[in-house]
């Protein structure tokens, strides 16, 4: 006969896990997947950051339905890497070319744009998906001196989609699809501290950043208010522009703020809540690629359906936040 205490012991982990798939499940019924499945052939997608996470599995959906997709990946071996994956999975996918591009970089940008104008005469759909978290104490900046959430999730988009739109023009109708965050709800835009001097030395005096990294949250409201610039000076050219929050997903993303023990410690709030990439792919693929929305702009979209963001736009922020980006981008230096 088993002893009782062994059976309780077995027990009490056991409902733990079978209460949090449950759960999960129960969650799940709100997480959307992309119902169009058209053939992509003859359209070339240009992805940030596709080597892994949210990008990677969007560039994997794509090649599937066999369209070509260009992994503009800050590190050329992973981008390499991702491909030779998705290639043994999908043989007979859609074509992949790997390129190298440093958002946290202007040079490299400039670079990469030119020999994309080298080797494609248009653009169909940009996602700017790439994106960084860093924990504020970290003080990192990128090459020009930005810091680094405002410098990569912001300022290297904004400069990369005004070199491609040309490319975009030509392919219309075409989309851009910026992967922003319900965090953008948390984000405060303040003109005289763009590089948040001051909460990086608090971060500094206290060792880490607050709960909501307000680096992060600030950058994914600027992507908010550049799409919603963008698409308003785009209306009637073709090019839609439309924003997403892909859910909370388990990603790479949080790699430079949680350590190995957080996982243990958090892994009942992950199991029950966090999509897979995949999940959070579908709605960058409904944006991308779904007929149905055709023509529609400016808006925000989570689970493959349009979001009301909580968050009060103004359209003052908005133009002053594209001029200011524009004289960064010229100055090429914090100001
Ligand atoms: N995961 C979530 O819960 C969540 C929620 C809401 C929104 N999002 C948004 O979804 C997007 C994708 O994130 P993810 O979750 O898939 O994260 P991820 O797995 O960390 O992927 C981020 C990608 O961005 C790339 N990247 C970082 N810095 C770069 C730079 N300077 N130049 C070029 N590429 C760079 C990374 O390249 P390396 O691999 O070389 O670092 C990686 O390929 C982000 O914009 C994020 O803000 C994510």
């Amino acid at each position: 006969m088993v002893p009782s205490t062994a059976v309780y012991v077995a027990a009490v982990p056991i409902s733990v896990i079978v209460a949090l798939g449950l759960l999960r499940k129960w969650r799940s019924r709100k997480w959307a997947t992309c119902a169009s499945n058209t053939c992509l052939r003859g359209k070339t997608f240009l992805i940030t950051g596709a080597n892994c996470g949210i990008g990677y599995e969007t560039a994997k959906t794509i090649v599937r339905r066999k369209g070509r997709v260009i992994f503009a990946c800050r590190d050329i071996v992973k981008a390499k890497e991702a491909i030779a994956n998705i290639r043994k999975e999908q043989p007979n996918g859609g074509e992949m070319i790997p390129m190298q591009l440093d958002l946290a970089s202007f040079e490299s940008i400039e670079n990469f744009v030119e020999v994309v104008k080298k080797g494609f005469n248009k653009i169909d759909v940009l996602i700017n998906n790439a994106g960084v978290v860093v924990p504020l104490n970290q003080d990192l900046k990128t090459k020009e001196g930005f810091e680094i959430h405002f410098g990569v999730n912001h300022l290297g988009h904004f400069y990369l989609t005004n070199l491609l739109l040309d490319h975009l023009k030509r392919a219309t109708p075409s989309r851009i699809v910026v992967l922003s965050s319900t965090l953008h709800e948390r984000g405060k835009i303040d003109f005289d501290d763009l590089n948040l001097r001051k909460q990086i030395e608090e971060a500094k005096k206290r060792g880490g950043s607050p709960r909501h990294n307000p680096g992060y949250c600030n950058s994914k409201l600027m992507n908010a208010y550049f799409a919603k610039g963008l698409a308003c000076n785009l209306r009637n050219t073709g090019i839609d522009v439309n924003m997403v929050c892909p859910g909370f997903c388990a990603t790479n993303l949080f790699r430079h703020s949680i350590k190995w023990y957080h996982y243990i410690l958090m892994a009942p709030i992950l199991i029950a809540f966090m999509k897979t990439a995949k999940q959070g792919s579908e709605t960058v693929v409904f944006c991308a690629t779904d007929h149905s929305i055709e023509g529609k702009t400016g808006k925000f979209y989570r689970d493959c359906e349009e979001y009301t963001s909580k968050h009060e736009f103004d359209k003052e922020v908005e133009a002053k936040l594209w001029s200011v980006s524009e004289e960064l981008v010229k100055a090429r230096k914090p100001l």
